[in-house]
C-alpha cells in the first residue's frame, strides 16, 4: 500500500471547524456521560446467536469454529427476552439489535427470531460471514425485511480465504451481495474489512472490488489483540502501519465522496484525525448503553470485551434481563472505570477516557492500546525527516574538485 505521508488531506480551516465541532461534542458529552451512565439507556443489543461457525478466521475475537456447543440459547429464551424489554416499556424503537456470532445465519429460526424483534418495534441488522448467502436465503431475509447486513471482505480472494481458511468461500460472497442488493428492505449493505499484516498492502484490490459491486458502504478496522489474535504477531499491525491504516481511510474518504468510507468502532484516535475518518469521535458505552446476550445465554457487557467469569452480570435462564440492566452493570457506569495514572495525566483524558474496554488490560489495569500515542510519535518522526531533507535542499553537498596531478 502507498504510504501517505501526512493524514490531513483537508485544508487547515476544514480541519480547525472540524476539530473545534468535535470537541465541543465530547467535552459536552464529559458531562453527558455521566448522566448517560446514571440513567443507562439501552441502545444497543448484541445479539450473539450462536458460536458455531463455518469458517476458522485466524483472527476470531470469539474464538469461534467448527463446534457444536451443548448450551446455545433457544429460540424461545431469545423471544423471552425481547419480549420482556418490550413488555417493561424499553423504547424498543430506539434499540438497534446487533446480530452476531459464530455466524448467525448457521440459525435455523433466525429470520423467525428477526420477524418476532422486528414486531416488536426493534431495529435490527446482521454481521455475516456471507458464505451461506444463496437465493433461498435472501428470500428469506426479504420476507423479514431485513435493513442491515454487514458482509466480512478481509482481502483479495487468496487473502481472504486463507485468513478465514475456507478455500472457495470468495465467489459465494460477491454472488451473495449480489443477490442482497435486490432486497427492497435493506438499507445499508456495508462491507467489513479488518485489516492485519497480510492484508494491509491489499486494500485497493478490495476497493476495486467493491466498486465494481456497487457497494458504498465499507468500514475498515485494525484487527483487535482479542481471542484467537492475542498474541498472533503474524497478523497484528506495527504501530506504525496503524497509522498507515488511518491515512489509506482519510485518503479513501477525500477521493470517494459518493461512498461511505470509515474507521469503524475501536479507538479514541486524537483531534487530529477523529474528524477525518468518522463522523463522531470514539467514546466507549459498553455497559452503559450497549449490552449483550452471549450465546449461552450469559448477559454480558459488548462481546469484544475479554471474556471473564466476574463481568457475567448474569444468565437469561435464570435472571430477568431487565432487572439485571437496571442493577447490575456497576463496574461499567462510573467515569473512574478506566481511570488509570497514566491516563488521567493525559490531555485527551475528557475526549478518549482510556481508549476501548475491548483491548482493556484488566490485570494491569491499562489501555493495551494508545492510537494518539502512535500516532504522535508518528507524525514527530515524519516532521523531522521533513525538516532534515528540507535542509538539505537548501545547503548543497560542497563539490569536490579533483586534484590537479
Ligand atoms: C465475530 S464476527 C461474527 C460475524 C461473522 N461470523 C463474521 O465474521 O462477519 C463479527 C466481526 O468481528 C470481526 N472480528 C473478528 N475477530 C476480530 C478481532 N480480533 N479484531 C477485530 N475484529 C474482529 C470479524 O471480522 C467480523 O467483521
Ligand atoms: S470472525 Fe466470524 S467467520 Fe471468522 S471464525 Fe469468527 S465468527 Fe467465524
Ligand atoms: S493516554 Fe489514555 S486517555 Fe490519553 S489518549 Fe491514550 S488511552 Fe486515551
Amino acid at each position: 500500500m502507498k504510504v501517505e505521508k501526512k493524514i490531513r488531506l483537508y485544508t487547515d480551516e476544514e480541519m480547525d471547524f472540524a476539530r473545534k465541532e468535535d470537541e465541543a461534542f465530547s467535552n459536552g458529552f464529559y458531562e453527558e456521560k455521566k448522566y448517560i451512565m446514571k440513567i443507562h439507556p439501552l441502545r444497543g443489543l448484541f445479539l450473539e446467536v450462536t458460536s458455531r461457525c463455518n469458517a476458522h478466521c485466524e483472527h476470531c475475537g470469539s474464538s469461534c469454529g467448527d463446534f457444536i456447543p451443548k448450551d446455545e440459547i433457544s429460540g424461545d429464551e431469545i423471544k423471552k427476552v425481547l419480549r420482556e424489554i418490550y413488555d417493561k416499556n424499553y423504547n424498543t424503537s430506539r434499540i438497534m439489535l446487533h446480530v452476531t456470532g459464530g455466524e448467525p445465519l448457521l440459525r435455523k429460526d433466525l429470520f423467525d427470531l428477526m420477524k418476532y424483534a422486528k414486531a416488536l418495534g426493534f431495529h435490527w441488522g446482521i454481521t455475516s460471514n456471507g458464505m451461506l448467502i444463496d437465493e433461498a436465503m435472501v428470500s428469506k431475509m426479504a420476507e423479514a425485511k431485513i435493513t442491515s447486513v454487514s458482509i466480512s471482505i478481509d482481502g483479495p480472494k487468496e487473502i481472504h480465504e486463507s485468513f478465514r481458511q475456507v478455500p472457495g468461500s470468495w465467489e459465494k460472497i460477491l454472488k451473495g451481495i449480489k443477490l442482497m442488493q435486490k432486497i427492497p428492505s435493506l438499507q445499508n449493505l456495508q462491507v467489513t474489512t479488518c485489516v492485519n499484516k497480510k492484508n494491509i498492502d491489499h486494500l485497493d484490490e478490495v476497493y476495486k472490488v467493491l466498486r465494481e459491486l456497487g457497494v458504498t458502504h465499507w468500514r475498515i478496522m485494525e484487527v483487535d489483540p482479542i481471542g484467537r489474535a492475542k498474541d498472533n504477531h503474524d497478523i497484528l499491525l506495527d504501530p506504525d502501519q496503524y497509522v498507515e491504516m488511518f491515512n489509506y481511510i482519510a485518503k479513501m474518504q477525500r477521493e470517494n465522496p459518493d461512498m461511505d468510507i470509515v474507521y469503524g468502532c475501536g479507538h479514541f484516535l486524537g483531534m487530529d484525525i477523529e474528524p477525518v475518518v468518522r463522523q463522531r469521535p470514539f467514546n466507549c458505552y459498553t455497559g452503559v448503553c450497549i449490552g449483550c446476550i452471549l450465546s449461552n445465554g450469559d448477559i454480558y457487557v459488548c462481546p469484544d470485551v475479554e471474556r471473564r467469569p466476574e463481568f457475567v452480570q448474569g444468565n437469561i435462564r435464570k435472571d430477568s434481563f431487565t432487572e439485571v440492566w437496571e442493577t447490575k452493570f456497576k463496574p461499567f457506569r462510573t467515569m473512574e472505570r478506566t481511570a488509570n495514572e497514566k491516563c488521567k495525566k493525559c490531555k485527551d483524558w475528557k475526549l478518549c477516557m482510556g481508549d476501548a474496554f475491548h483491548t482493556w488490560d484488566f490485570d494491569l489495569n491499562k489501555p493495551r492500546f494508545c492510537h494518539l500515542e502512535n500516532i504522535q510519535r508518528y507524525q514527530k518522526r515524519v516532521k523531522k525527516e521533513d525538516t532534515k531533507k528540507a535542509e538539505t535542499k537548501k545547503t548543497p553537498a560542497k563539490k569536490t574538485t579533483k586534484k590537479k596531478k
